[in-house]
């Protein structure tokens, strides 16, 4: 459903990815690894459609997506949870959720009872766990075929980590393919079919289903 052939992106004249090349089907999850400063937000943002491509397509479902603006991705099923300012952090936490058109928050509310109990409270007056869960919400709530999350488990409590996984995994079963950045190897290892790993420009790591190996990922983000 997403296809990535050849991408080259950056920022300016400095590219942070070079040739990069993937493809995701539909319930997949696509973890991506990689030390601070390789190039996973970069990722995000070009699927996002904050940045466009230097060099190479970026398709979703056989259409390319390189020149659509982030809102009309949004329209046409893509949801992004970013790394920093997942939240308005000046609007509440259910005028956070009303954007998304969403009011019932479902098995998402009962795995996040602090979600549902401080509906009233400004999001940026949350602590930086509790927003990057409102982000995450958000982001699983969104109509959307492919969700990218940023990192999601940064700041947060393992308990609720367990209970992100378990939302990944429930959309996952529902046909939503997911990009999920991670520094957080447990997560990945509990959840992707499919993971590459960053360094220096390019995927230096590639593994899928029981090729994924705990070992090979850390070596992949100590390089
Ligand atoms: N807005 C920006 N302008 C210029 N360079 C950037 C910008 N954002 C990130 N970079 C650079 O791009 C590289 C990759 O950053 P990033 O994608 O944030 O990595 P990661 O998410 O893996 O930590 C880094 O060298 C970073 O300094
Ligand atoms: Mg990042």
């Amino acid at each position: 459903m997403l296809s990535l052939r050849d991408i080259s992106v950056g920022y300016g004249d400095t590219l942070v990815l070079r040739d990069v090349s993937l493809a995701l089907q539909p319930g997949q999850v696509l973890g991506v690894i990689g030390r601070n400063g390789t190039g996973k937000s970069t990722l995000a943002r070009l699927i996002g459609g904050e940045l466009r491509p230097a060099t190479g397509q970026i398709t979703l479902e056989g259409r390319d997506i390189a020149a659509m603006p982030p809102w009309v991705r949004a329209r046409a099923g893509i949801a992004v949870m970013p790394q920093t300012d997942m939240v308005f952090d000046a609007l509440t936490v259910a005028e956070n959720l009303a954007l998304m058109g969403r009011v019932d928050l479902g098995e998402a509310g009962e795995r996040f009872p602090r979600i549902t109990e401080r509906l009233t409270q400004l999001a940026g007056s949350m602590s930086g766990g509790e927003r990057k869960i409102l982000g995450f919400v958000r982001a699983m709530l969104a109509p959307a075929r492919l969700v990218v999350l940023d990192e999601p488990s940064e700041g947060v409590q393992a308990e609720n980590i367990a209970h992100m996984q378990a939302l990944v995994a429930a959309a996952r079963v529902r046909g939503v393919a997911v990009v999920l950045m991670e520094q957080n190897i447990a997560m990945v290892e509990a959840l992707a079919d499919v993971v590459i790993g960053l360094d220096s420009g390019g995927i230096i790591y590639h593994a899928t289903g029981d090729q994924i190996d705990r070992a090979d990922m850390l070596e992949a983000i100590s390089l």
